[in-house]
């Protein structure tokens, strides 16, 4: 008895908080039930199938699951759907449909990935910096691209790649 009251409350609960988002995401209308403190990246990857974005720490230290809020570059496992009505979110699966984005070429030109599932979030952190900046810095650009991990050492291809992108992106 005790069991089926403890489970009857979580459900109650469950569905006490839930709340309906509707979310704009690679320019396509979204609607996820959700409690409003769901982490943005699990809305992505376990509800609506957008598995580019990747769980790499979940506490804010590798930078795998970045997207663009707005043309800005944040980490979708600290960002809450409650945050994410009526905001232009971008995955890596929107940049663009046929890989002619310039950071896109870029990562291609230099084969960038090993096992590439950092790769996403490289590409969305370089991208943010490059929304706001087009001919940033040295110290710009480290200041953003040493906060990604890469476990595969890949750190050579993507210094060389991001280069690669600030010129095409001026092109
Ligand atoms: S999974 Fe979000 S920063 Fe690592
Ligand atoms: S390419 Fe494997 S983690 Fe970066």
């Amino acid at each position: 008895m005790m069991m089926f009251d403890i489970q009857f409350y979580s459900i109650f609960l469950q569905i006490f908080f839930m709340a309906s988002y509707q979310l704009n995401i690679n320019n396509q209308q979204y609607k996820a039930e959700a409690e409003p403190d769901t982490p943005l990246l699990w809305i992505l990857r376990e509800w609506l199938d957008l598995t580019g974005t990747k769980f790499g720490c979940g506490v804010n230290t590798c930078g795998a699951c970045n997207v663009l809020m707005n043309g800005r570059t944040v980490r979708s496992c600290q960002v809450q759907v409650r945050s994410c009505t009526g905001i232009n979110i971008t995955t890596i699966e929107g940049l663009s449909a046929d890989g002619s984005h310039p950071v896109q070429r870029a990562w291609e030109e230099m084969s960038v990935p090993q096992c590439g599932y950092c790769q996403p979030g490289q590409m969305l952190a370089l991208t943010g910096l490059l929304n706001q900046n087009k001919q940033p810095t040295d110290e710009q650009i480290d200041a953003v691209m040493s906060q990604q991990l890469c476990r595969c050492g890949t750190y050579h291809r993507i210094e060389k790649a991001v280069k690669r992108a600030i010129e095409l992106s001026n092109q």
